[in-house]
């Protein structure tokens, strides 16, 4: 039988179905191996638009792969850090999503951090619709993310209440486990 909780993917996968529409504007603010930009790609639809970033080359690599399999051109590879998306990104967006952390079976010292992270959620709230929503899912695992993690959450609790709101959603018995935090836009 199913578990009746969601795991913390399918939950973010959920959360990005609510409150993205065919033909909007979205970011994958890590690409990696490209999972997270296709299910984007397939959510906004032809009219939409995907603007994906990563700053290794192996990840454009793998997710052009993915897009090319499925014959997905609506899509705007950026070889570049999520920390510089007002140099790419001008429209309004209805979501974003951030995989932290470091790609699984690479180099694990090309990984996010704290600083860099806030300065593109910062960035990404301001491009924000109303209703809109910024996901991160938190890997606070090995020592970079641990420290990622504290940084970011005590960024979170200065947004303000009257313009954004902020869910974790989390198996606190699961001490390592990654976990999710999901911002809306109110104003
Ligand atoms: C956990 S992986 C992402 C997994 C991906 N969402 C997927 O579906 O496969 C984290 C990615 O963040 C990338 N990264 C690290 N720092 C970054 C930055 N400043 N801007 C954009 N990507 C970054 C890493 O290169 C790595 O590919």
């Amino acid at each position: 039988m199913a578990q009746t909780l969601e795991r913390v993917l399918p939950f973010s996968k959920q959360l990005l179905e609510k409150a993205v529409n065919s033909g909007d504007v979205v970011i994958d603010a890590t690409a990696g191996n490209g999972y997270d930009t296709l299910f984007l790609a397939e959510l906004v639809g032809q009219t939409g638009h995907v603007y994906s970033f990563d700053v290794q080359e192996e990840a454009m690599t793998s997710t052009k792969a993915k897009l090319n399999e499925e014959h997905i051109n609506h899509v705007t590879l950026i070889h570049d850090g999520h920390q510089h998306v007002l140099n790419y990104v001008k429209q309004p967006i209805s979501a974003a999503i951030f995989n932290l952390g470091y790609l699984p079976g690479s180099d694990q010292s090309i990984t996010t951090h704290g600083e860099t992270t806030w300065k593109a959620v910062t960035d990404m709230l301001g491009l924000l619709k109303k209703n809109g929503i910024i996901i991160l899912v938190i890997y606070h695992g090995h020592d970079e993310g641990k420290l990622e993690r504290h940084y970011l959450e005590q960024c979170f609790e200065t947004l303000d209440p009257k313009t954004t709101q902020v869910l974790t959603y989390q198996f606190i018995n699961r001490k390592t486990a990654p976990f999710i935090v999901a911002i809306e836009k109110l104003h």
